[in-house]
């Protein structure tokens, strides 16, 4: 199990609800980017896997949005996962799965969940180590099917470089608060699809900053 971390607060910023409902301000404003790029990299209907499903806001809008195919979310918090139930429960969405609990961060949990046709992770790897990362992905590479597809999304460096203030606070604060935290370079994981047997397909520019590494199991 991936150790619990002392994350700053900026990472989390949820409002509770009294149905277990979270509600996070970050994940209302990049909905609309999120399956707008879902739905131009996936037209083929399959299974589609959420690592850090977080609140939930974003599985029910994928599902409804893409009813063609079958999402399992998943995360490692258990408050995370009642508030993604309570958010389900009010859509009687007939391809959203219940959550599940699933540490990405550890070794073997792709036995549990083969042959998935996506695999989607929005705002995590900042939120862990390197070597993590490097399972993780590993995980990912093992998770899908041939031919199957894996969206991550949040922010990264460039070949290196923090590209704008806001990118250094957060990067720095997360450093702060756990040194093997912060944004990850973008060329080392391209490095780490590569030593998973992954073929990088594109690296999507989103808005604030943030890029999304589209990759292909062969
Ligand atoms: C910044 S939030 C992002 C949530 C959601 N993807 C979004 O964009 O709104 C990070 C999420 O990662 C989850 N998380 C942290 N460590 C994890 C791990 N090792 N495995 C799976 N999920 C994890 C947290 O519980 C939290 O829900």
């Amino acid at each position: 199990m991936a150790e619990r971390r002392n994350l700053p607060k900026i990472v989390s910023i949820v409002k509770y609800h009294n149905d277990g409902r979270l509600t996070a301000p970050a994940a209302a404003r990049n909905a609309k980017p999120i399956i707008q790029l879902v739905r131009k990299t996936v037209t083929k209907p399959g299974n589609a896997l959420e690592i850090a499903s977080g609140t939930g806001q974003h599985i029910v809008k994928l599902a409804s949005a893409l009813p063609f195919l079958n999402w399992q979310p998943s995360d490692v918090d258990i408050t995370r996962l009642n508030s993604i139930k309570s958010w389900s429960n009010d859509q009687n969405l007939k391809n959203l799965r219940p959550p599940c609990i699933l540490d990405a961060t550890e070794e073997g949990w792709s036995k549990k969940h083969r042959d998935q046709d996506l695999i989607l992770l929005v705002n995590l790897l900042h939120l862990i180590s390197i070597k993590e990362t490097k399972i993780l992905i590993k995980e990912i590479s093992k998770a899908l099917a041939p031919k199957g597809l894996s969206i991550i999304y949040g922010p990264f460096m460039r070949n290196g470089k923090l590209i704008s203030k806001g990118d250094m606070e957060f990067h720095y604060s997360l450093i702060n608060a756990d040194l093997n935290l912060g944004y990850k370079n973008d060329i080392d994981i391209l490095n780490l699809f590569n030593e998973a047997g992954l073929v990088h397909l594109n690296t999507e520019q989103m808005p604030a900053n943030n890029l999304a590494f589209i990759s292909k199991k062969p």
